[in-house]
C-alpha cells in the first residue's frame, strides 16, 4: 500500500537517508572518540615509560620502531627478543600511538619476575582480549577455563572463578594419583613407544621423534584425563586427539593472520560493524575463513567425542574403581559441560609442553653424545630394564644426572619461553620503573636461562650444573611459572618425561639425522626444524 504513495515513498526516503546521515555521523564520531581515547592513553603511557630503556636495534625507541626488525626475524624469534633486550633488567617497546595495549616491557629481572607473578600478583593477569587477537581466538577455541580467565584487578569477580578452577583441578594432582595411575600409565606408554622404536631400529628407518613424543603424551594424557585408551604412538588414530591437534594448528594460523584485521575492524569501524571483538567485520571475515571453519568444526567434534565419553563413564559398572579424572569428576556430581572445558585447559596446558620438553632432551642429548652415554651409565646403574621407575627412584637425590639433563633442557629451551601479563593498574617496578596501566609485561624464561652471570657459559648443555640440586627459585627460573598461578602440572611433567627417558635410553642410543637445522620459532611449542618442516629426524641404534 505505501509503495504507490508517493508522499510515504518520500518519506521512507527521506527517513532512509537521515538514518543513514545519522548513522554516518555516529560512526564517525565513535571512530574520532576511539582515536583520540587511544592517542591520549598511549602518550600518558609513553609519557610514564620515558625513563625506561628501549630494546637494543635502531629506530627501537620509536612507536612501533621494533616491528620492521620483528618481522625480518620472525624465525628465529626468541634469540631476537634476548639480543634486543640482553643486559637489560626491563626494556620497552612502544605500541602504535592509537593502540593503548600494545606498548610492551620486556622483563629479564628475577625481582622483578616476582614483583608481577607475586607480590603484586592481583594488578598482573592475562591480556585484554579486546587488545589481544591471538588470545581472542584462544578463547574462541577453548572456552572459559582455567587457562585462559583472568584473576585480581582485572578481573570482574577478582579472581573468584579462577580460584575454583584452581582448586577442583588442583586434585588429580594428589600424591595417591602420582604413584599409582601416572606411574602406571607413563610407565605402559613409554614402553609402546619404545617398542615402536625399535622396531624402527630393526627396519633401519629413521623416526620423527618429535611427533613420536606428541603422540606419548596425547597417549597418556587420554588415559589419565578420560580413562580411554589410546595408542597413536604405534599409528592407531585417536578422533580426540586429532580433532584436538586440527583445532589448535588451526586456531593458530588463523589468528595469526587475524592480527591486523583484529587491530584495524575494531579500531577504525564504528558499532556494529567493528569496534570491541571487531564487530560483525570480524564475525565476517571468521567465517570466510577456512581455517577458522576448520578449526569449528573440529571443536564440534571434540564436543561430541567428549559427550561420547562422558556417558560412557556414567554407563561404566567400574565406576567407582576408575581413578582418571573424567570418573572422579563424574561422581563428584560436576556437570558434563565442566568436567568437558576442563579437560580440553588441561589438555592444552600440558600436553605439548611436556612433548616439548622431552623433544628437546632428546635434541640436546643427541648433539652431546658423551652426556647421552653418562646419563645411559646412571640408567643402567640405578633403573635397569625390568626395574619400574616411581617418584622416589627417579628423584634429584637418585638420580641426579636424569634431573640435571632435564633440568638443563628446560634452562635451555623452557617450553614457554615468553609470557605475557597486563597491567591492570598503574605500577611502578622494582628499580623505580613505571607500569602505566593497560602495559603488556613479558618475562623472558628464554633469557633469564642464557644470562652468562646466572650460568657461566650458557650456550654449553651442561647437567652438572644442577648437581648437587636445590631447586632453583621460580623468580630465577620461571619455567613454569611462579606465585599463586604457577603451574600446577610440574611435578607431572617432571615425571612423565623422566620416565620416558628412562624407559627409552636403557634400551635404545639415539643419533640426530645429518643436516637438520634447528630453530626455536615463534610458536608457543618448539619448532624443531629440518629442511623448512617441523621434524627431529633421529636413528634409533642398540647400545
Ligand atoms: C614441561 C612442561 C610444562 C611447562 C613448561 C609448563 C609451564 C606452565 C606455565 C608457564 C604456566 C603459566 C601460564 C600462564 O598463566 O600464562 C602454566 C600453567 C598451568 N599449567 Fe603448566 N606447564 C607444563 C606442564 C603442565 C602439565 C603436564 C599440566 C597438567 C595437565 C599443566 C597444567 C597447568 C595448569 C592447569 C596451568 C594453569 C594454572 C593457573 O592458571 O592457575 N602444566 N604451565
Ligand atoms: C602419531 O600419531 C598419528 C595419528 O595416529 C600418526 O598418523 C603418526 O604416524 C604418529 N607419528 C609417529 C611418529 O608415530
Amino acid at each position: 500500500m505505501a509503495t504507490d504513495d508517493p508522499k510515504g515513498s518520500v518519506f521512507s526516503k527521506h527517513l532512509a537517508a537521515t538514518t543513514l546521515l545519522g548513522y554516518g555521523i555516529f560512526g564517525a564520531l565513535q571512530v574520532i572518540y576511539r582515536l583520540i581515547w587511544g592517542w591520549k592513553a598511549s602518550s600518558r603511557m609513553k609519557g610514564l615509560l620515558k625513563d625506561t630503556p628501549a630494546t637494543k636495534g635502531a629506530g627501537h625507541d620509536a612507536p612501533a620502531g621494533w616491528l620492521k626488525d620483528l618481522i625480518s626475524n620472525r624465525d628465529r624469534i626468541h634469540d631476537w627478543r634476548l639480543d634486543i633486550s640482553q643486559g637489560q633488567p626491563v626494556s620497552k617497546n612502544l605500541g602504535f600511538s592509537w593502540h593503548p595495549g600494545m606498548n610492551m616491557l620486556i622483563v629479564n629481572d628475577a625481582e622483578v619476575v616476582r614483583h608481577i607473578l607475586k607480590d603484586e600478583f592481583n594488578k598482573y593477569t592475562k591480556s585484554e582480549l579486546r587488545y589481544d587477537p591471538f588470545f581472542f581466538y584462544i578463547q574462541d577455541f577453548l572456552g572459559d577455563g582455567i587457562f585462559v580467565v583472568k584473576h585480581g584487578v582485572g578481573s570482574e569477580d577478582r579472581g573468584q572463578d579462577w580460584g575454583n578452577m584452581r582448586k577442583v583441578s588442583s586434585q588429580i594432582f594428589s600424591r595417591k594419583n602420582f604413584n599409582s595411575l601416572m606411574n602406571e600409565v607413563f610407565i605402559e606408554k613409554a614402553e609402546v613407544l619404545r617398542r615402536f622404536l625399535q622396531r624402527s631400529r630393526d627396519e633401519q628407518k629413521q623416526v620423527d621423534l618429535q611427533a613420536s613424543f606428541f603422540n606419548f603424551t596425547l597417549d597418556s594424557i587420554m588415559r589419565i584425563f578420560f580413562g580411554e585408551e589410546s595408542n597413536t604412538a604405534v599409528g592407531v588414530p585417536n578422533v580426540y586427539g586429532k580433532a584436538f591437534d586440527t583445532a589448535q594448528a588451526n586456531m593458530r594460523n588463523h589468528a595469526v593472520e587475524s592480527i591486523a584485521p583484529y587491530l584495524l575492524f575494531s579500531t577504525f569501524l564504528p558499532w556494529p560493524f567493528g569496534g570491541q571483538h571487531g564487530g560483525l567485520a570480524r564475525w565476517l571475515w571468521d567465517r570466510l575463513s577456512r581455517k577458522h571453519r576448520t578449526m569449528k568444526s573440529a571443536c564440534r567434534v571434540l564436543d561430541r567425542e567428549a559427550n561420547r565419553l562422558v556417558q560412557k563413564c556414567r554407563d561404566d559398572p567400574q565406576l567407582p574403581e576408575r581413578r582418571d579424572l573424567l570418573a572422579l569428576f563424574i561422581q563428584a556430581g560436576f556437570s558434563a559441560d565442566f568436567v568437558k572445558q576442563m579437560v580440553l585447559h588441561l589438555i592444552i596446558a600440558g600436553r605439548d609442553t611436556t612433548a616439548c620438553l622431552l623433544s628437546w632432551t632428546f635434541y640436546e642429548l643427541t648433539r652431546n653424545q658423551d652426556v647421552q652415554s653418562r646419563l645411559h651409565e646412571e640408567i643402567m646403574q640405578k633403573l635397569p630394564p625390568g626395574s619400574k621407575p616411581d617418584m622416589k627412584s627417579l628423584s634429584a637425590s637418585e638420580m641426579p644426572y636424569l634431573n640435571g639433563v632435564i633440568y638443563e633442557a628446560l634452562r635451555l629451551w623452557p617450553p614457554v619461553p615468553f609470557d605475557v601479563k597486563m597491567a591492570f593498574e598503574d605500577d611502578v617496578l622494582p628499580g623505580g620503573w613505571k607500569v602505566p596501566a593497560y602495559t603488556q609485561v613479558g618475562y623472558c624464561p628464554y633469557n633469564m636461562g642464557r644470562d652468562p652471570q646466572r650460568y657461566p657459559e650458557p650456550e654449553t648443555f651442561r647437567p652438572e650444573r644442577w648437581i648437587p640440586f636445590t631447586t632453583p627459585s621460580p623468580y630465577e627460573f620461571p619455567v613454569f611459572q611462579a606465585g599463586p598461578r604457577v603451574c600446577l602440572g610440574m611435578d607431572m611433567a617432571l615425571f612423565e618425561a623422566k620416565t620416558a627417558t628412562v624407559e627409552l635410553l636403557r634400551h635404545c642410543r639415539f643419533e640426530m639425522v645429518q643436516e637438520q637445522t634447528v630453530t626455536y620459532g615463534d610458536k608457543i611449542t618448539l619448532d624443531i626444524k629440518s629442511n623448512g618442516k617441523e621434524e627431529f629426524l633421529v636413528h634409533v641404534r642398540d647400545w
